[in-house]
């Protein structure tokens, strides 16, 4: 288990896996609660969390995105969708799903999960695959794809700062 803040500089994209793990449902539970405490616009809450940890969905899924290799040594994908009947504003939906997607993935990492963000908005063939896959209505719009495995895999913490990059007042 990481300590508090710890979580948001060890986080690290994570593409291997322990090979036949099982994600149980606790888990899941535990992080998508972290998702759903993201910031959204109006606080309108306009997401939806398709989970998938069937073998032949997640290998299918590893053929569709085409950076989603990982994806078939993965325990579980996570489709970070939102819903256009909530929020009708794509703009907002993006940035909602974004904000749940960053919660989930630091939450993973917080139980010992590792996990990768994989891009699906705004294209629009990943959309449509991945719409067709899971049965998704209408208005349900899937933003993100996140693989998720135990970690097979240690990377170094991050060191991104870059103080060329932080303005206080103005721009210099
Ligand atoms: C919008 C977005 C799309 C991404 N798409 C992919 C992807 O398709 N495949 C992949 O392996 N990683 C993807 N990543 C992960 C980035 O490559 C990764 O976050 C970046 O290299 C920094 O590494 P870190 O997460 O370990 O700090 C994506 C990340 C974001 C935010």
């Amino acid at each position: 288990m990481v300590q508090n803040t710890e979580i948001l500089f060890t986080r690290r994209s994570i593409r291997n896996y322990k090979k036949d793990m099982h994600i149980s449902d606790d888990m899941i539970e535990f992080i998508v609660d972290a998702a759903m405490a993201a910031p959204s616009a109006r606080n309108r809450q306009p997401w939806h969390f398709i989970i998938s940890r069937d073998r032949n969905k997640l290998n299918k899924l590893s053929e569709v995105h085409p950076y989603g290799k990982m994806l078939k040594d993965a325990s579980m994908a996570v489709i970070v969708s939102g819903d256009l009947k909530i929020e009708d504003r794509e703009s907002s939906l993006v940035q909602n799903c974004s904000a749940a997607t960053q919660n989930l993935l630091l939450a993973a990492h917080g139980i010992g999960l590792g996990g990768v963000w994989l891009g699906l908005y705004p294209r629009e063939e990943r959309i449509v695959a991945l719409k067709n896959m899971f049965k998704l209505p209408e208005n349900i719009l899937p933003i993100t794809l996140i693989s998720v495995g135990f970690p097979d895999e240690s990377k170094p913490r991050n060191n991104n700062f870059n103080p060329d990059r932080l303005h206080f007042e103005q721009w210099s």
